[in-house]
């Protein structure tokens, strides 16, 4: 089988890396983001088959920079991971303007720009693949969180955009990804999954042949309501 070959936007720490190390021990060549130097991604890159680049999902020129150094590849996947928490005692009540621009450019808007952007990478039939939160689902919601929710739903509905007028008719599935609660920065040290279980859902879900859908999926299969 060809060597497959994965994208990841925003593989730093956390999810992210643990994908890139998951994916590379599987066999992949994956070319993994980060914003400015990460020592943990230095060190899985020495294992081999990763490749680090430079992209900040709330910086187009970093993203067309990106595009640009990447054109001609024929990618199977790409995953635009990258996202924030945001100040969590800011509430639809009381948030700032900045507090709202910071959060939907950086979990909406900005990995919207990033998945269009690098579309032309991802070859016919491909993957790309967007890592939403399960609190972006409005069908289960039952409120806090509000600008974080807010954030990851207007993500789902730019991904559906980006499916619908551009993926489609390529024959491209678009995946937004809920991790699990995982134990990162993010998630904090009493979440229940580990990095590795995550990972090792979210890898086993991007290597299946999906058809040209967007769906809204769990680290473990689990097809989550919109
Ligand atoms: N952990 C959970 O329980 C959980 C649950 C549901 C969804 N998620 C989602 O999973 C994804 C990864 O989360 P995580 O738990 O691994 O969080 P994390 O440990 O805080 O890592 C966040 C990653 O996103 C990167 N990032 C943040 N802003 C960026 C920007 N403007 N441009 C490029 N990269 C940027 C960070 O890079 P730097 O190192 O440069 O900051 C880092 O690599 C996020 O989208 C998050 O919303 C996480």
């Amino acid at each position: 089988m060809a060597e497959r070959r994965a994208l990841i936007i925003g593989a730093s720490r956390g999810i992210g890396l643990g994908l890139t190390r998951e994916l590379a021990d599987r066999g992949w060549h994956v070319i993994a983001s980060q914003r400015g130097p990460s020592e943990q991604l230095a060190e899985v890159a020495k294992g081999g088959r990763i490749e680090v680049v430079t992209a900040d999902v709330t910086d187009t020129a970093s993203l067309e920079a990106l595009a640009g150094a990447l054109a001609g590849n024929s990618l199977d996947v790409v995953l635009v991971n990258a996202g924030i928490m945001g100040d969590e005692s800011q509430t639809a009540d009381n948030a700032t303007a900045d507090g709202v621009a910071e959060i939907m450019m950086t979990n909406a808007v900005g990995p919207a720009r990033a998945g269009k952007l690098m579309l032309p990478l991802l070859r016919d039939g491909g993957t790309l693949a967007f890592t939403t939160s399960r609190l972006g689902s409005i069908a289960e919601s039952f409120g806090g969180f509000d600008l974080y929710r807010m954030s990851k739903a207007a993500q789902n509905m730019l991904a559906r955009g980006i499916f619908a007028r551009h993926a489609k008719e390529r024959g491209v599935a678009l995946l937004s990804l809920h991790p699990g609660w995982v134990q990162t920065d993010m998630g904090g040290p009493t979440a229940p999954l580990t990095v590795e279980q995550s990972v090792r859902g979210l890898a086993d879900v991007l290597e299946a042949k999906h058809p040209a859908e967007h769906r809204f999926l769990a680290y473990d299969g689990e097809e989550i309501p919109w």
